[in-house]
């Protein structure tokens, strides 16, 4: 369900790597639906050439289900659709992959799709933030109720182990907080405009490589570091948080002269994600922050992310990736297949 940027770099990712999948961990796979928005919807038992189906999004412009996908194939409405569809082919385990485009209002219709998927029997990968930071504790009830699982490592740093790390290597550890730099477009921006680069060259830069959100004020105006800290709070601290409650600040209104002028004292500007529990619960913010040269976050080039997470055990646990982008978020995607299989 979506088939944009990271949904195609994923299906052709999976053909890579299939021997390893194929042979490591005993997955076969098919293709048998797939849902857009403008680009069609369609379903097809026999199984979707997903390299073909790229050409007609990509190359052609064109329609799914207009397009001369097999012979076998049937046109959908919609995604309700094509998930209602491909839950009556009853296939013997069905894999949701919801990389749908980012809401954080209200993490629709990500959100309605991941519960439809539910519903219906399969487990649900995702790359798509919004239903984490708007909906999280429902959909969790859901896939209790159904027997289930949700996945969702991409919503956050791409492909580097966030929500997996700390589920599955992190047990009796409680999350106290965290703070990081945990959107690409918007660090990539700011080194671009320390080194003169003026703001609109930089974000048509990250536009251009398929990284910035479809509607790049998303990025520009702390939206998606918001969300991202919503579903870090929910899901890594227990907490009930949505991007609208997280305290907000972009970086639109900054210049190249703002981004360059803490270099003079040691310090370089970064768009901070951050969050705490304190007295009066959960407090976080997302706003440009002035950091010592010495602190990892100042240490970050172009479009790496990292995430300080402070543990009452460990102390401080970083997590840095340095280098971000689709295969990075699209092997995120193929983590969460293959421990669905495990
Ligand atoms: N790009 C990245 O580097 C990155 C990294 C981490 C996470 N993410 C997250 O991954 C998700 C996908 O990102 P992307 O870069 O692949 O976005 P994208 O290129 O804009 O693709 C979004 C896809 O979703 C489809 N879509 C939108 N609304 C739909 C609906 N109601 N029903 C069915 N399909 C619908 C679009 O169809 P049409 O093309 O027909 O409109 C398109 O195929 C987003 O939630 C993003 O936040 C992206």
């Amino acid at each position: 369900v979506g088939f944009g940027n990271v949904a195609r770099r994923f299906v052709r990712l999976l053909d890579e790597r299939q021997d390893v999948v194929r042979r490591r961990y005993g997955i076969d796979w098919r293709v048998i639906g797939i849902a857009t928005r403008r680009h069609g919807c369609l379903v097809d038992p026999a199984g979707i050439d997903a390299g073909l189906a790229c050409d007609v999004v990509v190359d052609r412009g064109g329609s799914l289900a207009a397009g001369p996908m097999s012979r076998t194939a049937r046109p959908c409405a919609d995604a309700q659709e094509v998930i209602a569809a491909a839950h009556a082919l009853g296939p013997p385990r069905g894999v949701v992959l919801e990389t749908t485009t980012l809401n954080v209002v209200d993490g629709e219709p990500a959100a309605s799709h991941v519960r439809a998927a539910l519903e219906a029997g399969f487990d649900v990968v995702s790359a798509n933030k919004g239903p984490v930071a708007c909906a999280y504790d429902e959909l969790c009830a859901v896939a209790d109720r159904t027997g289930r699982t949700f996945r969702f490592e991409g919503a956050v740093m791409d492909g580097v182990p966030i929500f997996n790390l700390v589920r599955e290597t992190l047990p009796a550890v409680e999350v106290i907080g965290f703070r990081g730099v945990v959107n690409s477009t918007t660090n990539y921006i700011l080194c671009e405009m320390e080194r003169g680069v003026p703001f609109a060259v930089a974000l048509a830069e990250m536009q251009a490589q398929g990284i910035a959100e479809a509607d790049a004020s998303l990025d520009v105006d702390g939206w998606d570091a918001a969300a991202k800290t919503a579903a870090l709070v929910n899901v890594l601290m227990g907490g009930c948080l949505r991007p609208a409650g997280v305290a907000r600040t972009g970086v639109a209104a900054l210049t190249p002269d703002a981004a360059r002028r803490p270099l003079a004292q040691g310090q370089r500007l970064r768009l901070v994600a951050s969050a705490r529990r304190g007295p009066e619960g959960i407090v976080a913010s997302v706003s440009p922050v002035t950091v010592p040269l010495s602190d990892p976050l100042a240490q970050l080039e172009g479009m790496a992310n990292a995430l300080i997470l402070e543990t009452d055990l460990l102390g401080e646990v970083a997590i840095v990736q340095r280098d971000g982008g689709l295969t990075q978020t699209a092997y995120a995607l193929l983590t969460d297949l293959l421990s669905l299989r495990r």
